[in-house]
């Protein structure tokens, strides 16, 4: 049923209009009862009477409460239209129609200041990504010219170090130039994969055999330390869509930290379940575990609490997840273990 609609005329001028035709009647009664021949004079200045009390009401209320609501209508069109800069200019009054007027204008100023400051913070927000931008730029050209020498001292040692006699000193030293090299070697690849990353392939792939097949990959290091490593069968999780060689790479840095992180008689476990919107790969370890000021930062570039670590590689491995539309999150408790949590969503949004 359609809800009748009663302009604000009516609905203050109906019960005006009732209690004086009220008035009217009951004189009518009176002069009635009293046979009065001037009677119908008396009726028709009476009923004259009413009408111009009405006819000033009506004009009244017009300048008084209309006009302002036809000022809101305008002005709140205007805001929906974007223009913050309106005011409505009877907001001195003082009555309820005057506090309107002032909290829309107080309302407007607000929402004109919070447009401001989100505009101020999208600026600084793009002026940073254009200065990062620049800087991985700059990374990645350094790096790749760091790596052509690099690869020529690495040759060159390898040459000395055949034609040194097998028990002069120079051997160990040159070995351990070359581990160093080595390490730069690893930085600077590592770096160039941030600074230039290669956008994800995407196929149809089995995360339990991806993670098995990490697990054969950390094996050694894991075994050389004693510490068990195992891929806990679980509920079978559905194929998903991934780079399946970007997400190998992921797994293997989360397992060899999470080996690197426990003593001898530790073990690291990886784990799936799955949500409603996602497939989620657990590593989890029983080692020295992260302490919660440090936390925030694992994920940071060349964070690291290693003496030969890069620091990057969790860095490279979040980006990498979120590339996918997934997501990457520690939790830990020190002295004993941490767990990642590597999200891959069960449906990709097509980017
Ligand atoms: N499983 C873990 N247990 C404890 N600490 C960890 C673990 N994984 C990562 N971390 C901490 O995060 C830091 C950064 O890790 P990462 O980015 O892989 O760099 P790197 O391994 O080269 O140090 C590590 O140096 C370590 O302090
Ligand atoms: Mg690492």
């Amino acid at each position: 049923m359609a809800r009748v609609r009663l302009n604000w005329q009516i609905k203050t001028l109906l019960p005006v209009a009732l209690v004086l035709v009220n008035g009217l009647l009951l004189f009518a009664l009176i002069t009635l009862t009293l046979q009065d021949p001037a009677r119908n004079q008396v009726l028709a200045v009476g009923f004259a009477g009413a009408i111009v009390v009405c006819a000033v009401l009506f004009m009244v209320l017009a300048v008084v409460i209309h006009r302002p609501m036809v000022e809101l209508q305008e002005k709140i069109a205007r805001v929906q239209k974007g223009d913050l800069f309106v005011n409505v200019s009877f907001a001195d009054r003082n009555d309820e129609i005057g506090d309107l007027g002032s909290h829309f204008n107080d309302m407007v100023q607000q929402l004109r200041e919070s447009r401001e400051e989100i505009e101020r913070l999208h600026r600084t927000q793009v002026s940073r990504a254009e200065h990062l931008a620049t800087l991985g730029e700059m990374a990645a050209g350094l790096a790749h010219e760091i790596r052509n020498p690099l690869a020529g001292i690495a040759g060159v040692m390898e040459i000395v170090g055949r034609d040194l006699p097998s028990n002069s000193p120079a051997k160990e030293v040159l070995g351990e130039v070359r581990h160093e090299v080595m390490h730069i070697n690893k930085i600077v690849s590592e770096l160039l994969e941030i600074a230039r990353p290669k956008p994800p392939v995407f196929r149809q792939a089995d995360i339990v055999s991806v993670a098995e097949h990490a697990t054969l990959f950390a094996r050694d290091q894991a075994s050389a330390r004693r510490v068990r490593l195992e891929v806990l069968p679980g509920d079978p999780v559905p194929q998903l869509e991934f780079d399946s060689g970007q997400i190998h790479q992921v797994l293997l840095n989360l397992l060899l930290n999470a080996v690197q992180a426990c003593d001898a008689g530790g073990s690291v476990q990886v784990e799936f379940a799955s949500d409603e919107h996602y497939v989620i790969t657990m590593v989890t370890d029983t080692g020295k575990g992260i302490p919660p000021d440090v936390l925030p930062n694992i994920f940071r570039p060349f964070f690291t609490t290693k003496g030969n670590g890069t620091g990057l590689g969790l860095s490279l491995a979040r980006r990498i997840v979120e590339e996918h539309g997934g997501w990457l999150q520690a939790t830990s408790e020190l002295g004993r273990g941490t767990q990642f949590r590597l999200a891959l969503p069960k449906v990709r949004e097509e980017g």
